[in-house]
């Protein structure tokens, strides 16, 4: 059946591949993107999804409240994917403000569009930090739907905040929610100030990879369809009400996915280079993905070899290279406070 799917932040990394993926294998589904651009947007990400008559792209901010009810009365979508968000941990240190605005205001303006105006689903994209993290040394220890809440970021404060706020909306005005809460995603289009890609673009230039302190901590790495199969699995089979964890059962230390790119490449271990430790550094994250897999039937089908060799593949295409490129002339700023004097 047709149906019209509003999805914030569409132009980011994951909300891309959620719309493409969309696209692709609901041939009879609209997708509304409702994004606002910020730094983290690239315009060329969405060139391809632009030529697509049943995609739509609205260049507006989620905490506008009369511009979202205006988008909600003209498209009338039965379903809406939040995924627009401040997602940078770095950034969220030096300016949290803007996370709590992003993150948790914006929410609650796209939940107050969907009580307003009807809707199926609300689905928001969360994630595994909200669980805060877990000692290196108890491999045992995964983190399931029932962990207490317990962040160490103002970012995963703000995702948390928002989970708080959605779940909220569910007991008491009844809004049909479902809530995903993911580990680390990596693959094409994902902006070059997290791991993956900074060391990627590092690397082909043959500058220092900046790894934190001993580059110990580890992330359990999920390559970005698999989450978007998850959350369209949620949508489609989820239980209203529920939070869902989606993760890859793929845990690497930072010093692992470096070596591993630098590999990749053909380029010496010689170019990483260790830095000041992020405040507040979480140890190690690892979903226990046990519900999603028995209730949605959903497991992670690209193996990390897979993935990180797809992921490095397409930023070393020439398309790759021109977007990463493109990206990282809006960086300069932030590359040299966050990276320079690290103390
Ligand atoms: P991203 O930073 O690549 O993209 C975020 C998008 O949101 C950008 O296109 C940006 O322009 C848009 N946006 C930001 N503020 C907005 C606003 N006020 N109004 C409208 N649009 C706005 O982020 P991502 O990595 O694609 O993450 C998407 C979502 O998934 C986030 O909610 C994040 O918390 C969550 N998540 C990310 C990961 C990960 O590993 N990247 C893992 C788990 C969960
Ligand atoms: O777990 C899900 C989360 O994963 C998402 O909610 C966030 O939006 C996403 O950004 C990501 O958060 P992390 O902080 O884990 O990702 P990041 O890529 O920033 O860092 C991954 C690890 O690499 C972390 O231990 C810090 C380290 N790191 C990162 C950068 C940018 C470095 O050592 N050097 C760096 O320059």
């Amino acid at each position: 059946m047709s149906k019209t799917v509003l999805v914030t932040g569409g132009t980011g990394f994951i909300g891309n591949c959620f719309c493409k993926l969309l696209l692709t294998e609901r041939p009879d589904w609209n997708v509304i993107n409702v994004d606002v651009c910020t730094y983290a947007a690239n315009i060329h990400t969405i060139d391809e999804e632009l030529k697509n008559e049943r995609y739509k792209f609205y260049k507006v901010d989620i905490r506008d409240r009369e511009a979202i009810f205006d988008i909600f009365e003209k498209e009338c979508p039965n379903i809406v994917v939040n995924f627009a968000a401040e997602s940078h941990v770095d950034r969220s240190i030096f300016d949290p403000e803007s996370f709590l605005n992003t993150n948790i205001i914006g929410t609650s303006v796209l939940m107050d569009a969907c009580r307003k105006f009807g809707i199926e689903r609300f689905h928001q994209v969360s994630t595994d930090e909200v669980y805060g993290d877990l000692p290196l040394d108890r491999p045992d220890l995964f983190f399931t739907e029932e962990t207490p809440l317990h962040t160490s970021s103002p970012y995963s404060t703000s995702k948390a905040s928002a989970d708080l706020l959605v779940l909220s909306y569910f007991r008491t005005y009844n809004l049909p929610v479902t809530i995903s809460r993911c580990s680390n995603n990596y693959g094409p289009y994902q902006f070059p100030e997290k791991l993956i890609p900074l060391m990627i673009s590092k690397a082909l230039k043959d500058e220092p990879l900046p790894v934190y302190g001993e580059g110990l901590n580890v992330r359990d790495w999920l390559y970005v369809e698999d989450h978007c199969r998850g959350i369209l699995a949620i949508l489609e089979k989820g239980r209203v009400g529920e939070i869902y964890n989606l993760g890859g059962h793929n845990e690497r230390n930072n010093l692992y996915i470096v070596k591993r790119i630098l590999k990749e490449l053909n380029k010496p271990e010689s170019l990483i280079t260790h830095v000041a430790d992020r405040h507040g550094h979480d140890q190690r994250y690892a979903i226990d993905p046990h519900k999603a897999n028995v209730e949605l039937n959903w497991d992670p089908t690209t193996t990390f070899e897979e993935g990180i060799v797809k992921t490095i593949n397409w930023y070393l295409s020439s398309y790759g290279q021109n977007w990463l490129e493109e990206c990282l002339k809006t960086t300069e700023e932030w590359m040299k406070k966050n990276y320079n004097n690290r103390k």
